[in-house]
This record gives C-alpha cells, sequence and structure tokens, in this order.
C-alpha cells in the first residue's frame, strides 16, 4: 500500500470523505494500527501519561519523544506518522520550532509535527513549513497549557467561539495542513471545518470534522482511569491482559506451565 501523504488528506476533505488517525507510541501497536488502515499516527505526548505515567504531558522531553516516534516509524508502512512538539520544545521562538522539528524528522522519522497553540504561533508554524515540515495546528483545549485554562475544560463557547475560529484561520493561513480540535462544542467544529480549506480533526469535536482522533488505550480498554465522555471503548483489553496474566502465574506457582510441549528433548 503507498504511503498516506498529506495530499490524499486534503482530497478527502474535498471528496467529502473521512479518515482516522490514533495514537501510537511503540512498534507493535504500530503495525497493527497500519495494517488496519488507520491514516495517521500521531505520536502524542500523551505518552507522558500513557507510557510514562505523569499525571499531565509537561515534563515528556524531546528526547523521549524521539524514542516514541523512532519506534512508531519502523511500524509503520502506509501511516502518515506525525509527532508532537513537547511543552518547552518550540514555544520561545519560530527558530526553537524549526529546531525541534526538524529533530522529530530526523531523528525520530516523523514526517509531520503538530504544535498547540492559536494564532501567537503562526509565525512558528509559517517557519516550519518554509524548512520543509508539514504542521498540525492543535487549538481548543491544548493540555500543554492545563495550568493556564484551569483544568481539562471545553474550550470555544459562546464569545469564545469567533477566536477559535480567528485561530484556526491563521494557522491555515500560516500553512498548516490540517488543523485539530480538542473538547470544542460540535457546532463550532463544525463550522471551522467549514470555513477552512484544508481538514480538520476532533477529538471531543462532534462528527463534523473531516478526520477524528482517539488515544489508543482509551479505545482499546486499557487503562484502570474513567476515561471521558468522548471516548467510545471498542475493546477491554485490561480485563483480556489481566485474565492471561492472573492464568500464567497460576499455572506457573501450580507447576502446570511449562508442561512437556514447552520443553526441550535432549
Ligand atoms: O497527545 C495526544 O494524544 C494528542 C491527542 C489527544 C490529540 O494530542
Ligand atoms: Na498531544
Amino acid at each position: 500500500p503507498s504511503r498516506i501523504r498529506v495530499h490524499h488528506l486534503q482530497q478527502a476533505k474535498e471528496r467529502g470523505e473521512k479518515f482516522a488517525m490514533l495514537t501510537a507510541y511503540d512498534v507493535m501497536m504500530a503495525e497493527i494500527f497500519d495494517q488496519a488502515g488507520i491514516e495517521i499516527l500521531l505520536v502524542g505526548d500523551s505518552a507522558a501519561n500513557t507510557v510514562i505515567g505523569y499525571d499531565s504531558t509537561l515534563p515528556i522531553t524531546v528526547d523521549e519523544m524521539i524514542v516514541f516516534t523512532k519506534a512508531v516509524s519502523n511500524g509503520t508502512k502506509r501511516a502518515l506518522v506525525v509527532a508532537d512538539l513537547p511543552f518547552g520544545s518550540y514555544e520561545q521562538s519560530a527558530q526553537q520550532a524549526v529546531a525541534t522539528a526538524v529533530r522529530l524528522m530526523k531523528e525520530g522519522g516523523a514526517q509531520a509535527v503538530k504544535i498547540e497553540g492559536g494564532h501567537e504561533f503562526a509565525e512558528h508554524v509559517r517557519a516550519m513549513v518554509l524548512a520543509g515540515v508539514p504542521v498540525i495546528g492543535h487549538i481548543g483545549f491544548t493540555p500543554q497549557s492545563e495550568h493556564a485554562l484551569g483544568g481539562y475544560r471545553i474550550q470555544g463557547r459562546g464569545d469564545a467561539a469567533e477566536s477559535m475560529i480567528a485561530d484556526a484561520k491563521a494557522l491555515e493561513r500560516a500553512g498548516a495542513f490540517t488543523i485539530l480540535m480538542e473538547m470544542v462544542p460540535s457546532p463550532v467544529a463544525a463550522k471551522v471545518d467549514e470555513v477552512l480549506t484544508v481538514p480538520t480533526i476532533g477529538i471531543g469535536a462532534g462528527n463534523a470534522t473531516t478526520g477524528q482522533v482517539l488515544v489508543w488505550q482509551d479505545l482499546l480498554g486499557l487503562g484502570a482511569n474513567r476515561t471521558p465522555r468522548f471516548v467510545k471503548k471498542y475493546a477491554d483489553l485490561r480485563s483480556v491482559i489481566s485474565s492471561a496474566v492472573s492464568q500464567y502465574h497460576q499455572e506457573v506457582v501450580s507447576g502446570a506451565f511449562p508442561s512437556a510441549d514447552y520443553e526441550f528433548k535432549e
């Protein structure tokens, strides 16, 4: 299967078709998601939560993001691999953003990056695009700004809708190839998709965006924690894994494993 490229996503929007993005952080899950036909694999800074165990995305470093990005690009033949610019790795200047994006592509094998923030980062987006980096803009609830936003809250309600639409337009003008919206009222997300030429991706943003994204551990029911309302759990991997591992443990302590089938003869 040939690679998904940025222009394929643009074509999807123009044809009224949809596409799916899913997070991935390691080679085996990346292989499964890629072979299942997911168009975009996101090496999210949500790895801070889902892989490392921090309670926010703030602590993850560029070096850590590079390790996860390498693993995902090694497992991917068709999907577009996008890596997040982590907190602290791009805010200071457009040049800092370019330098980090180049590392994620050169050392990690990413084919595009995602940056949190609105019009205030348009200059950063433009500089990355000029350097040959395809960029996704992430607006609405932006987890790296959790403390500034006062926690996990829906963004773009009421009067804030207009400035969100303006942010989306500014990022598109700066050259972003897609705008991702997190926790936004669905009519506002629909409006953003309508006024933009480029495709949109939603998470907790309703059904009118061009694409959707979820964190894979949420989608597959791996985590112990309650998931947000916008998550649909398509499997219960936590119980599948837990019962298999308990059975292994039982069989080891009882001596049932390894039976003769699993041993080497003389
Ligand atoms: O890091 C992440 O997983 C994300 C998605 C939730 C959009 O940014
Ligand atoms: Na992220």
